[in-house]
C-alpha cells in the first residue's frame, strides 16, 4: 500500500478532527479497573485501536465495535494479567496496561513494548515510581514482570514529566493504599481525557491539569465502568493546519481545540497561517509562502515531539532558514533524510536541525518511518512538483483515521495505491 500525493493548492472546505490515538488507548486500558461495560465514543478508526483490541481481549476481556467509531468493552471480571509479547511489541501504549493491572491484580507480565522505532524508549520512571509504591520488578529483555502485595501511595517526584510514567503511576495509584503524590507530573491534554474518566469511574483524583496529581486510593468496589468520549485529536489538528499553510487556502478544522495547542498555533501564527478560534473548531487560512521560524519541542504545554515533523517540513518550503531543536527523542531526525529526496535543503547537527527553506520541493519515493514522520511526509508532497510516493503508509494507518480521505475532501490531489 502506497500514498501518491501530487501538487496541490488552495485547499477549501471543512474537515472534522478524530478523536486522539494518545487518548483512546489510555483510556481503553484502565477498562480493567472494573467489571462492566464501558462505552468509548470519538474513537479514531486507526489500526492502534484494533491491535489494543486485540490485547485486551487476549487477557480476557471482549471488545465490540458497533460502529468504526465507537468501541464497547466488557471486563467481566475474568482477567489474566499475561499479555502476550506478539501483541504488546506492536503497540508502544500497551506499557499502559502495567500499573492498572498491577494494582488490580498483585501482578503483571508485559512483553517490552514496541510501536514506533525511534531510538531507545526506556521505562525506568515508570519501574522506580511503582517500585516506591510498593512493587518488585523482575525484566528480562522482553518481558517487564511485576507482581505486589498492595501498592501503597507515596510521593514520586518524576526527574522528567513523561507522559506514559504519569499515566502508569496515576493509574496504579487509583487502587492504592493511601495517598500518592505526582510531581512534575506530565500535564498533556490526554492525560486530563484519563483522569476525567477515571473520576467518572470512582477514582479520587486531585490537581488535574496541573504538575502535581494527589490521588487517594479507593476499593475495587468503589469502581464502576463508564461511558466517556475521546477528546480531539491535536496532532490530527495540527496536520490539517500544515496542509494549509504548504498548499494554502481555507479551511475549517472542525474540533480542534486552541486551548489544546496554544503554543503551536502561535508559531503557525508566526510562519503566516490565519488561525481564528471558534467554539467549534478553527478557522484556518493562509495566501503566502510560509516564514521560517525556530523551535525546540518540550513537554505540553511546550511544542510537541510529534508536531516536530511537520514543523520541518513546513520550514523545508518556508522563506529563510529555521532551526528546529528535539529534546526529548534523538532518533526523531531520521525522516529528514526522505524530505532531503524530495530536494529540502538540512543540515543535522546533533540534536538540532537547520532547515534552509526552498521554492519547491520534487516528488519522489520516500518512506514513512513512523507515523507522525509519515503524515508530514504526506503534507511535503502537496507542496512537491511531480508525484511523491510515500511507502510503509501502516505507520500512518496506526495513528490516522483516513487522512488521504480527509486530505482530498479539501481539494488535496492525494490518493491510496495498493
Ligand atoms: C507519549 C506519546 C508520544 C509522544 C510522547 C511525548 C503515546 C502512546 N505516545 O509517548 O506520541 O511523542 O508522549 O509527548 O501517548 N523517558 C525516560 N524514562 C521513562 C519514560 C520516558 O527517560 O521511564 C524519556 C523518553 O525516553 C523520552 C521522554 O522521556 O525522551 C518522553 O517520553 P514520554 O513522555 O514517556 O513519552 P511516551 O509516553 O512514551
Amino acid at each position: 500500500m502506497q500514498i501518491v500525493v501530487e501538487r496541490s493548492e488552495n485547499l477549501s472546505g471543512e474537515v472534522q478532527v478524530p478523536g486522539a490515538k494518545n487518548s483512546v488507548l489510555k483510556l481503553m486500558a484502565v477498562t480493567v479497573l472494573a467489571e462492566g461495560t464501558y462505552r468509548i465514543g470519538n474513537v479514531p478508526d486507526i489500526a492502534d485501536v484494533a491491535t489494543m483490541c486485540e490485547l485486551l481481549e487476549a487477557i480476557g476481556l471482549r471488545c465490540h465495535r458497533p460502529n468504526p467509531h465507537q468501541l464497547e468493552i466488557v471486563n467481566s471480571g475474568n482477567i489474566r494479567p499475561v499479555a502476550p509479547f506478539e501483541i504488546v511489541d506492536r503497540i508502544r501504549a500497551s506499557i499502559n496496561l502495567l500499573g492498572p493491572l498491577l494494582s488490580r491484580f498483585g501482578s503483571v507480565s508485559l512483553g517490552l513494548p514496541g510501536g514506533d522505532d525511534f531510538g531507545d524508549r526506556p521505562i525506568d520512571l515508570h519501574v522506580a515510581g511503582l517500585t516506591a509504591m510498593g512493587a518488585t520488578f523482575d525484566m528480562t529483555p522482553t518481558e517487564v514482570r511485576a507482581t505486589t502485595k498492595g501498592l501503597r501511595g507515596t510521593e514520586i517526584v518524576l526527574r522528567f514529566p513523561s507522559v506514559g510514567a504519569t499515566e502508569n503511576l496515576l493509574t496504579a495509584a487509583v487502587l492504592a493504599e493511601g495517598e500518592t503524590i505526582i510531581d512534575n507530573a506530565a500535564r498533556e491534554p490526554e492525560i486530563n481525557d484519563l483522569c476525567s474518566m477515571l473520576i467518572d469511574m470512582g477514582a479520587d483524583i486531585r490537581g488535574v491539569g496541573t504538575d502535581r496529581l494527589t490521588i487517594v486510593g479507593v476499593q475495587p468496589s468503589d469502581l464502576r465502568a463508564v461511558d466517556h468520549d475521546v477528546i480531539n485529536d491535536r496532532v490530527q489538528a495540527a496536520t490539517y493546519i500544515a496542509a494549509v499553510g504548504v498548499a494554502k487556502g481555507e479551511v475549517f478544522v472542525r474540533g480542534g481545540r486552541a486551548e489544546h495547542m496554544e503554543m503551536l498555533l502561535n508559531r503557525y501564527a508566526e510562519m503566516g497561517i490565519s488561525i481564528i478560534p471558534q467554539s467549534d473548531g478553527l478557522r484556518v487560512s493562509c495566501g503566502r509562502r510560509l516564514r521560517a521560524i525556530d523551535f525546540a519541542t518540550l513537554p505540553y504545554p511546550g511544542i510537541a515531539t510529534d508536531y516536530k515533523p511537520l514543523l520541518v517540513g513546513m520550514l523545508a518550503v518556508a522563506e529563510g532558514t529555521g532551526v528546529a531543536t528535539e529534546n526529548l527523542y534523538p532518533g526523531r531526525f531520521r525522516y529528514v533524510d526522505e524530505l532531503m529526496k524530495m530536494g529540502a535543503d538540512v543540515r543535522i547537527d546533533g540534536h538540532h536541525a537547520v532547515i534552509r527553506g526552498v521554492e519547491k520541493l520534487t516528488g519522489t519515493e520516500v518512506v514513512a518511518p513512523d507515523i507522525r514522520a509519515g503524515a508530514a511526509l504526506v503534507v511535503a508532497g502537496l507542496a512537491a512538483t511531480g508525484t511523491t510516493t510515500i511507502s510503509q503508509v501502516h505507520h500512518i494507518d496506526r495513528g490516522y483515521d483516513d487522512l488521504v480521505g480527509r486530505l482530498a475532501a479539501l481539494g488535496a490531489r492525494v490518493s491510496r495505491r495498493s
